[in-house]
């Protein structure tokens, strides 16, 4: 039988500049009681131009790693879940050389807001199967570089971020990975987008060929959030009842962070009290990839998520993809 995965550190950065939604409100016509009560976020993180999505990931593994108390030499794996790689050929080859981490094999996996919980389940794999022993999964975005200012249905929604976990092989029997499920569905990806510019050039007589660059984000929103609603309880009931797991046997409730209201209304259909439900909305609104990692660590080290805690998390966004899984917190011995 497979082995199990271990849970063992986690880290996470924010950039230092804060944009409030009473600023935001001399960019765009909108209003902090609006943004508040359509989404519970207050404020969001924006990188300045001189912070990298390497500097943020690098800063967010480094602290997972020493949390977990472990060399950067014996890494096997660095796994980078961005959507907003500095160079589209990947950015986690300059994360695992800013590390030290020489033995690590190191790539991006693109999936959006689900990103992360992707990148956990595609580290956990190796990590099962025998193959790896130690890897450092990376959830980081700077969406704030592809948000359109003027869109005041999206702009308030989105902020820059990082978090990161040290997972490691572990006995099956002591498994932090019960189980999980992901999901893609290309058929309605069209309700959220950064996509491809399309500016088509003629290279020479007779061939044309496309010139690179994207257009800000596009989104509907409604669509986005019914889509939500509807599909996160419905994997995380799946989840719950194929491992005979009761919601109220839950430690704590670990979503991607879009929307105080999509929160609470899965919360709600588990009859989760909002005491168990982790949020830092308002605080960082929704940073994408690394919404779930941030929020983690920052439980972790303010002592809320222990030692052998009951996760069950869910990430969902653009593809449209999402997933959920149930996890256990080991943290460093
Ligand atoms: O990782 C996944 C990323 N995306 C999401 O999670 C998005 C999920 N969707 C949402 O969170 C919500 O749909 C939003 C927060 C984006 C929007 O909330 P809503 O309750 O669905 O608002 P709405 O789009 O239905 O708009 C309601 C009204 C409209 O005015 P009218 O047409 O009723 O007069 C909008 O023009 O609110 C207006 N509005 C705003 N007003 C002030 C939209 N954005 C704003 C704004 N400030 N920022």
């Amino acid at each position: 039988m497979d082995g199990g995965i271990a849970l063992i550190g986690s880290g996470s950065a924010t950039p230092t500049q804060i944009l409030t939604n009473a600023q935001l409100g001399q960019r765009v016509e909108t209003s902090d009681s609006w943004i508040v009560s359509r989404t519970g976020i207050a404020e969001r993180r924006i990188s300045a131009p001189e912070e990298s999505l390497v500097m943020l990931s690098h800063k967010a593994a480094s602290s997972a790693l020493e949390m977990a108390g472990w060399a950067p030499s014996s890494i096997d794996l660095v796994l980078l879940a961005t959507s907003t790689p500095d160079d589209l050929f990947g950015s986690a080859p300059q994360v695992q050389a800013n590390l030290g981490a020489t033995k690590a094999v190191a790539f991006d996996l693109t999936a959006a807001c689900s990103g992360f919980l992707f990148a956990l389940i595609t580290a956990a794999q190796y990590l099962r199967n025998g193959t790896m022993r130690r890897a450092l999964v990376i959830g980081a975005d700077q969406l704030t570089k592809w948000v359109d200012w003027d869109d005041r249905r999206s702009c308030v929604l989105f902020g820059d971020g990082a978090g990161a976990v040290a997972l490691e092989s572990s006995d099956f029997q002591d498994d932090g990975l019960i189980d999980f499920k992901l999901k893609s569905d290309g058929n309605r990806g069209d309700c959220l987008n950064l996509n491809q510019f399309g500016e088509s050039l003629q290279l020479i007589d007779g061939i044309s060929h496309q010139k690179g660059g994207f257009r800000p984000i596009e989104m509907n929103g409604q669509e986005v959030y019914k889509f939500a609603v509807r599909e996160v309880p419905a994997l995380l009931g799946e989840l719950l009842k194929a491992n005979k797991i009761s919601s109220k046997s839950l430690d704590w409730l670990l979503l991607h962070q879009a929307n105080q209201r999509i929160l609470d209304a899965v919360a709600d259909r588990f009859d989760i009290p909002h005491e168990k439900v982790l949020s830092n909305l308002a605080n960082y609104g929704n940073t994408s990839a690394a919404t779930i990692p941030l929020m983690l660590d920052e439980a972790v080290r303010d002592g809320r998520v222990k030692k052998g805690d009951l996760l069950a998390t869910s990430g969902f966004g653009a593809g449209l993809s999402w997933g959920a899984a149930l996890l256990r917190w080991q943290g460093p011995s």
